[in-house]
């Protein structure tokens, strides 16, 4: 996670709206689901794997970039998606630490991260499980437990509420 600030700094001083910053989706957010994505991860499947703690990393900070409203913006997966592909050709320095063939991997959770399922390989499943339990920053209730992927969710929820409550 030693690269976690300065890919926030990235990603905030490229909004696509800058008037989310401080929003429900905005940088606190982002903050908070790479955190609780590196905490399932390094429960889950990777704790050792240097290439999928990247791409979760920075399918975490980036996957809300495209919002252009906190209002439902179903399009917004697409949006983060072309805008991290366009963005990387300028500053190829974002990607040191993604391997070329786990690339795809951060542009298909940007794409399908807002979609209803688990999502269809762990690293997106550890990220959309990740931005579901930061719901614990709008209620106590959090995120309804049958909606998330990992089963290592479900039983982290306590100590997931617990960090979210307290890093609001
Ligand atoms: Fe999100």
């Amino acid at each position: 996670m030693v690269d976690l600030e300065n890919l926030l700094n990235f990603a905030e001083s490229h909004m696509l709206n800058p008037e989310l910053k401080d929003g429900i989706h905005g940088v606190k957010h982002w903050r908070r689901t790479a955190m609780i994505a590196d905490m399932i991860n390094k429960r889950a499947f990777y704790p050792n794997d240097i290439m999928a703690a990247p791409v979760i990393e920075m399918a975490s900070v980036f996957h809300d970039i495209g919002r252009v409203s906190d209002a439902a913006d179903p399009t917004h997966g697409y949006g983060g998606a072309g805008w991290l592909l366009k963005i990387s050709t300028k500053n190829w320095d974002i990607r040191n630490n993604i391997q070329a063939t786990a690339w795809g991997k951060v542009l298909d959770i940007l794409i399908h991260h807002c979609e209803p399922g688990p999502g269809t390989f762990p690293e997106m499943q550890v990220v959309k499980d990740a931005d579901k339990c930061d719901r614990f920053r709008l209620s106590e209730e959090g995120p309804d437990p049958s909606r998330l992927a990992l089963n290592v969710t479900r039983d982290m929820l306590p100590e997931i509420k617990k960090f979210v409550r307290g890093n609001l």
